[in-house]
């Protein structure tokens, strides 16, 4: 049994204030049935490990570089993430793949560090809304699941989302449909590659503008283990509804 898994990714948002939130949130969900994770802009790590300590979330990374540490100005390894509190990491995030022209190459060497640093890597994957358009998005996906994903991966230190890079922020959502089709086939590459024992434990989550009020018909797809959620993610009284639905399923 895979267990569910509600991701918030904070992006480029949050002042020591936005802690506050967080216990907000700690305190509403003392012991949720799900798996609860947040990852906040890297200077709130450490100060959120402190101010969640004894709670039920894990805090996580948005990216982190693939070396441990040297002449690497402005970015932050998965050593340094860990050192601050986090238990994993986002890696891959269309956001990165796009304004920082991040490769799938790239993303898999980092996610490794990461894993070999004993963090769990949600690495992300999705298609532009051409690429929906002019070609075939599981072949997109099917690629970028690939070359993304380290050897070593597991059950445990992987996660992928499966965010449609046009459903990001948009208010626009696949439907049910085009959602079951891509978690379908990433589980049945993750099967292939891994075999079935590893291929069925990695939980896959979809993201791309959830929440409160379609999270119950996403959480109802087949192979849709949780959520990594952006903007949904920002206030207790926004996150926890979705948080609610994952865990009546
Ligand atoms: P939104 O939930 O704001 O659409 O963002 C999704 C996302 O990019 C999470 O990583």
């Amino acid at each position: 049994m895979r267990r569910k898994l509600a991701a918030g990714n904070w992006k480029m948002n949050g002042l020591r204030a936005g802690l506050a939130e967080m216990d907000a949130l700690a305190k509403a969900h003392p012991a949720p049935a799900v798996d609860i994770l947040l990852c906040p802009p890297a200077t709130l790590i450490a100060p959120a490990a402190q101010a969640l300590s004894g709670s039920r979330i894990a805090l996580g990374g948005q990216d982190c570089h693939q070396e441990t540490s040297g002449a690497y100005t402005g970015d932050l390894s998965a050593q340094m993430l860990k050192d601050a509190g986090a238990r994993a990491v986002i890696l891959g995030h269309s956001e990165r793949r796009e304004k920082h022209r991040e490769t799938s190459e790239e993303v898999r060497l980092k996610a490794r560090a990461a894993q070999a640093e004993g963090l769990m890597t949600v690495i992300c994957l999705g298609e532009s809304a051409f690429q929906r358009e002019a070609t075939n998005t599981l072949d997109i996906i099917g690629a970028q699941l690939s070359l993304s994903v380290p050897d070593e991966s597991t059950g445990e230190n992987l996660v992928v989302a499966y965010e449609p890079i046009w459903a990001i922020g948009s208010g626009q959502t696949p439907t049910p449909e085009q959602i079951g089709e891509v978690h379908t086939f990433m589980r049945a590459r993750l099967e292939r590659r891994f075999g079935s024992g590893v291929g069925r434990s990695v939980r896959l989550l979809y993201g791309g503008s959830v929440k409160a009020e379609n999270a119950d018909e996403i959480f109802g797809i087949p192979d849709v283990d949780g959520a990594l959620v952006g903007g949904a993610s920002l206030t207790a009284q926004d996150f926890s509804p979705i948080i609610e639905a994952l865990e009546k399923l």
